[in-house]
């Protein structure tokens, strides 16, 4: 009885392979809209161009900066490119303060440029002027590699009178405020981009990256005659999809559940990165949270007593589905003890089972989600190169696909499901979008001495 009325509760979160496959056509045709000259004004999949065509050849070298801003640690890097090789010499964590990332433009600009000033102190660097790769998360409309102008901000970050501006100018700026040190060419990537670079240089050609941490996105290499904002017809350019923003326009209303839509109603930015709230980091705890209350309400957990954590966003922290998921059964039933007691939840046995349940619930529907899209991507490089089947590398970040015990299984049985045709192999990247923003850099230097 109780378990039947459970399910009920959960079944608008099941997303069978039907679904799925429904899912990954409508974003298919959100891709095309993207793409589109005259169609992409108003495409919520944005498809941005990103300037990056050729990949390192080998031949790049020299010493780095980097800067890898919108992910969990914002980071500066000293990154090393060799003949074949790229290393990270030295990298520090700089705090953000949650004040500033809600705050004025210029705060953040002069706090990223007093970070860098720091950490050159640090690696006695001063007095050099090294080119930056510049990791910056976040949708922007790149006119070329050092001109990126942000569309709007996503995640936790929403600083004012950013939007619309050129995010190198403002960096420079900030740099040029402080007067304690110069900085040389510049090239602004997304972390979609810096992972596809990085990853498996200089071993495996990788064409597909993915983010799931955080925030999600997915970038991947695309024929240049698709890409009808950009002149020319020949070879590849890496195009941002910026995914998260997948139903903006409605076209995902069907999927959405009650909590979905208060996820939204009470995020700072609404209406946007529909996807996005269903997927990542940011947002998993909380729909969690939501479900949990909502069977509390309904009487079929913890007595139908509602803890004010229950009712407090962000209570519900996304690294506890983690600990609960725990694939040793004895471990996660003990870690669940822990947080429901810490939650000031009054729960017995058979609630520790619906906990995990609603967990693996909306775990799953997160990396099945991602999986439709990522087939849909595979699928589409497949059918551009006419071919019968693909094989391909796809590069990972982000903490959800990292930390959760079953996500990465789960996506990519999923995808092996929705895209049989392409045969993909997941690479997990290290330091991977720092160390691909310098390989963006040094490609850029290179072909800037070569067209001398
Ligand atoms: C990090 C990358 O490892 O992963 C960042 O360096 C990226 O560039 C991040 O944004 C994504 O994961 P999360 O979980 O930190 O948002
Ligand atoms: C958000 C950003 C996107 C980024 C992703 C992962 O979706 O808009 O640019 O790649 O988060 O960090």
């Amino acid at each position: 009885q109780l378990k039947a009325q459970v399910e009920e509760h959960l079944e608008p979160l099941i997303l069978s392979d039907e679904k799925l496959r429904d899912i990954s056509q409508r974003f298919l045709k959100e891709m095309d809209k993207g793409l589109g000259k005259s169609t992409h004004h108003r495409a919520s999949v944005k498809m941005l161009p990103t300037f990056v065509r050729a990949t390192p050849d080998g031949t790049e070298k020299g010493d780095f900066l980097a800067l890898d801003l919108g992910g969990t640690n914002f980071r500066v890097l000293r990154v090393q490119v060799m003949e074949h090789a790229v290393k990270k010499m030295d990298s520090q964590i700089c705090p953000i303060p949650q004040e500033i990332m809600v705050g004025r433009g210029t705060q953040l600009f002069d706090h990223i440029a007093a970070c860098m000033s720091e950490f050159l102190d640090s690696q006695n660097l001063k007095g050099e002027t090294l080119p930056l790769g510049f990791t910056f998360s976040f949708p922007c409309e790149q006119k070329e590699i050092d001109k990126s102008i942000l569309i709007r901000w996503t995640k936790g970050f929403n600083c004012s009178g950013v939007e619309g501006k050129d995010v190198v100018k403002l960096l420079k700026e900030a740099i040029h405020r402080r007067r304690d040190f110069n900085i040389g060419s510049v090239a602004m990537v997304n972390d979609t981009v810096g992972t596809m670079m990085s990853c498996g240089y200089p071993n495996s050609h990788c064409e597909i990256a993915i983010i799931i941490g955080t925030g999600t996105n997915a970038c991947y290499m695309e024929d240049m005659k698709n890409v009808q904002r950009v002149q020319g017809e020949d070879g590849q350019m890496c195009i941002n999809t910026e995914w998260g923003g997948f139903g903006d326009d409605g076209s995902l209303d069907d999927f959405l559940t009650e909590f979905d839509r208060e996820i939204d109603r009470t995020s700072i930015n609404r209406g946007v990165h529909t996807f996005e709230k269903m997927i990542s980091g940011m947002y998993l705890g909380d729909i969690v949270r939501l479900v949990l209350k909502k069977l509390t309400e309904d009487k079929l957990l913890f007595k139908g007593k509602v803890s004010d954590a229950l009712c407090t966003a962000g209570k519900f922290e996304t690294k506890f589905i983690s600990d609960i998921e725990k694939p040793d059964t004895k471990i996660g039933i003990e870690n669940t003890r822990k947080i429901l007691t810490d939650l000031k939840l009054d729960f017995d046995t058979v609630d520790l089972h619906v906990v995990h349940l609603v967990c693996q619930t909306i775990s799953k529907r997160s990396a099945h989600l991602c999986a439709a899209a990522l087939a849909t991507i595979a699928n589409r490089i497949r059918e551009n190169r006419g071919l019968e089947r693909l094989k391909s590398t796809v590069g990972v970040d982000g903490t959800v696909y990292r930390k959760h015990p079953t996500f990465s299984e789960e996506l990519q049985k999923k995808v092996k499901t929705l895209a049989p045709e392409c045969e993909l192999t997941f690479l997990i990247s290290e330091d991977g979008s720092g160390k691909g923003a310098a390989l963006v850099t040094a490609v850029a230097e290179r072909l800037a001495r070569q067209s001398r």
